[in-house]
């Protein structure tokens, strides 16, 4: 008998400031009406000293553990393109943060915005196969670019923590999927730099190879028709690009996919900014927390990470998935950033972008997260817990 694995809980984090987009509009002398209009954000998310992919996710993934416990979690998946260090899972920050179980295996996963879905679908096939097991899947990101750059205004931060369960209470995860990858240089990240290099136009090219050839894979594997989708989240650098993305499925399947079908999807991104293998994932709670109870009804999910790899899969929303959405915490999360201007905010990608490891150096707390990174010492990076658990 085949198990239903899916998605049992999903919490979400950001960061202590935000900037307003008409701000930089105003600082780089562009129409504010370029970034609300033509990339479809209004804010974007600004970590504060003391805060990293770590605390973010550490942040995002304790309120799935108040709920449910640790017990059950054999396996951490840690997603992120934004790592802090290039041996050590940022997850085992994550792990003693939280006070996960010693008997749980750690990983971090990279490639580009895309790893978070190949950690989803690795852990339901765990599941499937010992469905005892819990695995705790976050994804966390910090997009940073050059200063006074186009892509400047597409920066942003945010994690999103899921448990991958059996008998899901949010929504299952359907076993088909379509994948597309090909060798490309749209967008990457150097070892020796803290911001990412991109080609934009050509990372909007590839994108829409992505698109297209991860849903003809999905449909050459039996996929559903298109008309069978009720939803569509897909990955969004700047929301504009999901929209996109909708018009040229439409157009390669001839289909008459309609705006509302992903416009729900972007109610948190266009506040967060990119959240790279968050930003998916940020538009399925926007579509879970929505007005409109969408029990029984199938969303489309659209992952891409540069470089390239896509993937298009589908999600069923379960009976009483509403009784265990968060909707409200996030809109507690987004509203309780504090505004820094664009002089400050520069500042802090300036000392972000200069951090070395080679001195020893102490960070005081300057954000009311839960976690914090607290400086580095002998060059291992160092976190606190506000409240340590056991
Ligand atoms: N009012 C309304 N709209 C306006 C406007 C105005 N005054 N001025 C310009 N626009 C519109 C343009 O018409 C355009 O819309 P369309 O694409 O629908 O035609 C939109 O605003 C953007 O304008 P430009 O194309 O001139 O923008 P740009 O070249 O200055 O920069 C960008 C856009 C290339 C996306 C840049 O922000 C960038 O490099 N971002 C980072 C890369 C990125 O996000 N790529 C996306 C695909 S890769 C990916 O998805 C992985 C990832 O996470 C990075």
């Amino acid at each position: 008998m085949s198990v239903r694995v899916g998605i049992h809980d999903l919490a979400v984090a950001t960061t202590g400031y935000v900037v307003e987009l008409d701000d930089l509009a105003a600082a780089m002398g562009v129409d504010p009406a370029k970034y609300r209009t033509g990339l479809g954000q209004d804010q974007m998310s600004v970590p504060a000293p003391d805060e990293d992919i770590v605390t973010m996710a550490a942040a995002a993934a304790g309120p799935i553990i108040d709920t449910h416990g640790a017990d059950r979690i054999r396996t951490l998946f840690l997603a992120t393109e934004s790592g802090v260090d290039q041996s050590k899972a940022a997850a085992l920050f994550v792990h003693q943060l939280l006070g996960l179980p010693s008997t749980c295996r750690v990983v971090e996963l990279k490639q580009a915005c895309y790893s978070a879905t190949a950690a989803l679908q690795a852990a339901a096939d765990m599941v499937a196969r010992r469905p005892d097991d819990q695995v705790l899947v976050i994804a966390s990101d910090v997009a940073r670019y050059e200063l006074e750059t186009a892509a400047e205004a597409t920066q942003g931060a945010g994690a999103v923590a899921m448990l991958v369960a059996a008998d899901p209470a949010i929504a299952e995860i359907e076993p088909t999927a379509g994948v597309f990858t090909a060798e490309v240089d749209d967008f990457w990240r150097p070892n020796d730099s803290a911001t990412a290099v991109v080609d934009g136009q050509l990372s909007i090219f590839a994108y829409r190879d992505g698109v297209l050839g991860a849903w003809d894979d999905y449909q050459a594997r039996g996929g559903v028709p298109i008309d069978q989708i009720d939803r569509f989240c897909h990955h969004q650098p700047f929301t504009k690009m999901a929209a996109k993305a909708l018009r040229w499925l439409a157009s390669h399947t001839g289909a008459g996919l309609r705006p509302p079908l992903i416009e729900v999807s972007t109610r948190y991104n266009r506040r967060l900014g990119n959240s790279y293998t968050a930003s998916l994932y940020f538009a399925l709670a926007a579509v879970l927390d929505a007005d409109d109870d969408l029990t029984g009804r199938r969303i489309g999910m659209f992952s891409y990470g540069s470089g390239s790899v896509s993937e298009f899969f589908t999600l069923l929303v379960c009976e009483g998935y509403r009784a265990h959405t968060r909707g409200a915490a996030t809109e507690e999360l987004l509203a309780a950033r504090r505004p820094i201007d664009i002089a400050g905010y520069r500042a802090l990608h300036a000392a972000a972008t200069n951090l070395g490891s080679g001195d020893d150096v102490s960070v005081p707390q300057e954000s009311s997260g839960p976690f914090h990174f607290t400086g580095i010492s002998g060059r291992a990076r160092q976190y606190r817990a506000d409240a340590p658990r056991p």
